[in-house]
């Protein structure tokens, strides 16, 4: 029977190595493994044999077992692979392979809020203006109606470049550069990088963004404003987030206001996001002075109109639930990987 055994693993050996294709392969398999198998036929004889040797020939027989096995296994890739490279142009295509993905870039977390504000006012029938970063004293601030010892103005807060022009310290300035080109009726946005000589800290960046509105026609008034404000609130965070506009100064409004929404995370119940007032400020607004449409030329007997920014990283964070500013500007790429699949 020891005899038969080796017998046969020898022959399984030369048959496997025979196989030129899976389907042999699997016949030959079959036919050294399978049930009817002459190794089976052995299982059934062990009794035949003397109790005190059956426990070696059982195991000499499943020994013989894997090598049988660990062959076919060997002999059915190396077909295989014979099969693939033999096909046309030498080199196979295994269509079952992963495919090999390239990384898909996405937009930045800013980006995405813009163009989601670009969109609500875009449906308002708002039109978006656009201006230089690079600015004069005029746009950024005397055509604004700032006096000319207004703190702003101060190096402390504004950055001035050699030539004595300046990085823009609002986007209010593209008011002044849409009314110096177009007559009314204006209905503008103008999203854009506003620069101030803050430190960066939880809530200031040097460098952040503001949109700005303008609306001038004749009979335009501090309701369609405030309708404005809660309409882009309601579509930007939700149905039943309200609006409000408190008491301000600003230069270039009178009245001038300041204008919040209600909290989006408590619900207006108080919290630690609105320092448990119930209210987030979302930025400035008010009536467009008349001193500045008497400097660009428009008669405020005639027409009136309201403008407002708002700053678009504090809707960014709040929309993400982003803690800090500084995370929307160190670009670490494990944080801008989380809004990849929002672009569009
Ligand atoms: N420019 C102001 C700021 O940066 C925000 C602002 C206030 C814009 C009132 C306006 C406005 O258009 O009417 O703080």
């Amino acid at each position: 029977m020891r005899e038969q055994l080796n017998e046969l693993v020898r022959q399984a050996e030369s048959d496997i190595l025979a196989c030129q294709n899976p389907n042999d392969v699997m016949n030959v398999k079959a036919q050294y493994l399978g049930k009817k198998s002459l190794l089976n036929g052995l299982f059934a004889r062990l009794r035949e044999l003397p109790p005190e040797e059956r426990p070696a020939f059982g195991n000499q027989i499943n020994e013989s077992r894997n090598r049988i096995e660990a062959l076919l296994e060997a002999q059915s890739t190396k077909v295989k692979e014979a099969a693939w490279n033999t096909r046309e142009g030498g080199k196979a295509t295994d269509m079952s392979m992963p495919g090999i993905t390239s990384s898909r870039g996405g937009f930045h977390p800013l980006t995405i809020i813009r163009r989601e504000i670009d969109d609500v006012f875009l449906s308002m029938g708002f039109e978006i203006a656009e201006g230089p970063d690079i600015e004069d004293d005029f746009h950024n601030f005397d055509a604004l109606n700032t006096p000319a010892d207004h703190p702003s103005r101060n190096l402390a807060d504004t950055f001035y470049l050699e030539d004595g022009s300046l990085l823009r310290s609002q986007t209010s300035t593209v008011q002044i550069r849409v009314m110096e080109s177009y007559p009314p009726p204006i209905r503008i946005i103008s999203p854009g990088r506003c620069y101030r000589n803050d430190k960066p800290d939880p809530s200031h960046s040097p460098v952040f963004h503001q949109v700005e509105a303008l609306v001038v026609d004749k009979g335009i008034s501090l309701a369609d404003m405030t309708d404005t404000l809660s309409q882009f609130a309601s579509i930007m965070f939700g149905a039943n987030v309200g609006s409000r506009i408190r008491p301000h100064f600003f230069p270039f409004t009178e009245p001038s206001a300041e204008m919040d929404i209600s909290c989006v995370v408590c619900g207006g119940a108080g919290c630690r996001v609105c320092k448990h007032s119930g209210w987030l400020e979302m930025g400035g607004a008010g009536m467009v002075d008349p001193n500045v449409f008497k400097t660009l030329g428009i008669d405020s007997e005639i027409y009136t109109g309201f403008a407002f920014g708002l700053g678009i990283e504090r809707i960014a964070m709040l929309k993400y639930n982003i803690p800090d500013m500084r995370i929307l500007f160190e670009n670490d790429l494990r944080m801008l990987r989380q809004f990849k699949g929002e672009s569009r």
